[in-house]
């Protein structure tokens, strides 16, 4: 994929496709007017019929007006915009600029302008509207490595695209904005590819090897695999718990991304929770929807899309990316309920609910986190079903023991339209999770479920700067969209950027 600003005049764009907008009382978007003035108000002849009401997210490609160097035009629906003004929120612009992008890849066309009206610089300025422009465009265009039988469905032919509305004097603003977008948006394709792989393929050796080619293409990406031995010589007890079950030899990844411009930057540590497959162990799931426990390893593949996209762009930062990745299985071998086992901190866990996995693998890879010394450390994981009660697909649940680092990545959230929302993370939380027979448990009952789990991390990062993403709502869908979202890819790269930038 290609994109560059739009120069000189938009209805004299050298593209196969001019995108424009059209509002639903018949208003039209400024590269929409250029066009009508330019082929003497064939466009709003062309209105006045009816045949296109501007709705939001409608579209309707029609051939090109004469005086015109494209030979299509794409009228794009923005709904209404306010009485005699040409405003749309950002939510609407999005919405219009990923149809626009769908509608473009089910044609012929190879090369677009995109014309739509954007949202005022107040609520998007030109460096984020270049950014997500790209960003909305790449997930478009995204498909899913299917693996299915016959001839591979046609790959879309669009390709390169002009972004209109954008003065000359933001140029370098709009450039930068569209360099970072397109290395988000490869970090969230390289994501969704192996979230969206399923477990049979997926496994932990896979990852493994996916981390391996990362860093063989990516020279400034050092990387470490901690086999089964090594990670018994680190004393993760809670990892190896999980892991016994199966059959599957587990992989603790370490990846480190240094910037030649940053040596002694204290480093930022994101951890991902890499469960390839979720069956809930001895304490099984029910069988409805289990095959989405593949998405396990999300986290996982957040923290290698990320390190991707970091590594793309050379930001002067240093971050370590630690994947702690197995399956949780049922066998004669697995770990039972009532089960004691010893993390690498030293601390004694009862293990209650064999389903609550992810906090074992994650304390452990938390713990391991501390020899960097990092000025913070943030885990990705798809924790908890309470969570997806909580806040449901929308927002990623944030719980952290540093408000500032919090309110950071929920700022990051917003400026990447990638959004997350902070639960409280109080003492109390903790209290619940109080063994009998060990330093804990590692469950705490139904109530705020996704806030135990994470005063079950908090326990392990004491003295840290850290904060928890639950993702377990926001970073897959299922039913009919069933799939990967790349979430939280764009919110990470956002405030790595801006952490480069500090
Ligand atoms: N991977 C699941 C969490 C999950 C559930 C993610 C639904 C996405 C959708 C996690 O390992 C899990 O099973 N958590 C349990 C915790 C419980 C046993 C305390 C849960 O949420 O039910
Ligand atoms: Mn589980
Ligand atoms: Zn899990």
């Amino acid at each position: 994929m290609q994109f560059d600003i739009l120069t000189g005049s938009p209805a004299q764009a050298q593209v196969d496709c001019l995108v424009i907008g059209i509002h639903e009382q018949g208003e039209l978007s400024l590269v929409a007017k250029a066009v009508d003035k330019r082929c003497g108000g064939a466009l709003s002849r062309f209105l006045k019929r009816g045949d296109f009401a501007g709705r939001l997210g409608e579209t309707l490609l029609i051939p090109a007006f004469p005086r015109l160097k494209a030979t299509r035009l794409l009228l794009v629906g923005q709904g209404k915009a306010a009485a005699g003004k040409l405003e749309v929120s950002r939510r609407s612009w999005r919405k219009a600029q990923a149809a626009a992008v769908l509608a473009l890849t089910r044609t012929k066309i190879v090369s677009a302008a995109l014309g739509l009206t954007r949202p005022n610089l107040r609520e998007l300025d030109d460096y984020l509207y270049a950014r997500s422009s790209v960003e909305i465009a790449a997930a478009a265009l995204y498909r899913v490595n299917a693996i299915k039988s016959g001839p591979p469905p046609a790959a879309p032919t669009v390709a390169k695209f002009k972004l209109a509305g954008l003065k000359p004097t933001a140029a370098a603003t709009a450039r930068r904005g569209i360099r970072h977008g397109l290395a988000s948006g490869l970090g969230a394709h390289f994501m969704r590819d192996l979230a969206n792989l399923p477990g049979n393929v997926c496994t932990p050796t896979y990852l493994a090897e996916q981390a391996q080619a990362l860093a063989a293409q990516y020279p400034s990406i050092k990387l470490r695999i901690l086999e089964e031995a090594d990670i018994r010589a680190e004393k993760m007890g809670c990892f190896l718990a999980v892991t016994q079950g199966s059959d599957e030899p587990p992989k603790f990844i370490v990846m480190e991304y240094k910037s030649e411009k940053a040596k002694r930057r204290a480093p930022i540590v994101l951890v991902g929770k890499g469960i390839t497959f979720d069956t809930g162990g001895i304490s099984l799931k029910d069988p409805g929807a289990m095959d989405e426990m593949k998405f396990d390893m999300s986290g996982a593949a957040t923290v290698l899309g990320t390190m991707k996209a970091v590594a793309e762009l050379g930001l002067p930062l240093n971050v370590i990316g630690l994947v702690p990745t197995c399956e949780n299985m049922p066998s004669g071998r697995a770990i039972k309920p009532g089960d004691i086992v010893t993390s690498a901190a030293g601390l004694t866990v009862e293990i209650l609910n064999t389903d609550a996995e992810g906090r074992l693998i994650l304390c452990d890879a938390l713990h391991y986190a501390r020899r960097y010394k990092p000025a913070s450390v943030i885990d990705i994981a798809t924790l908890t079903g309470a969570c997806v009660i909580a806040l449901g697909h929308h927002h990623t649940g944030i719980m952290s023991n540093d408000d500032a680092l919090a309110q950071d990545l929920v700022a990051s959230g917003l400026r990447a339209d990638d959004r997350a929302w902070q639960l409280p993370l109080t003492e109390d939380y903790g209290e619940q999770l109080k063994s009998n027979f060990a330093d804990m448990a590692n469950v705490a009952g139904r109530d705020g479920g996704a806030i135990t789990a994470a005063a079950f991390l908090a326990k392990y990062t004491k003295g840290l700067s850290w904060a928890h993403m639950d993702i377990a709502g926001s970073t897959y869908l299922g039913g009919a969209a069933k799939g990967s979202t790349g979430r939280p890819i764009a919110l990470l790269t956002d405030f790595l950027i801006r952490s480069a930038a500090r």
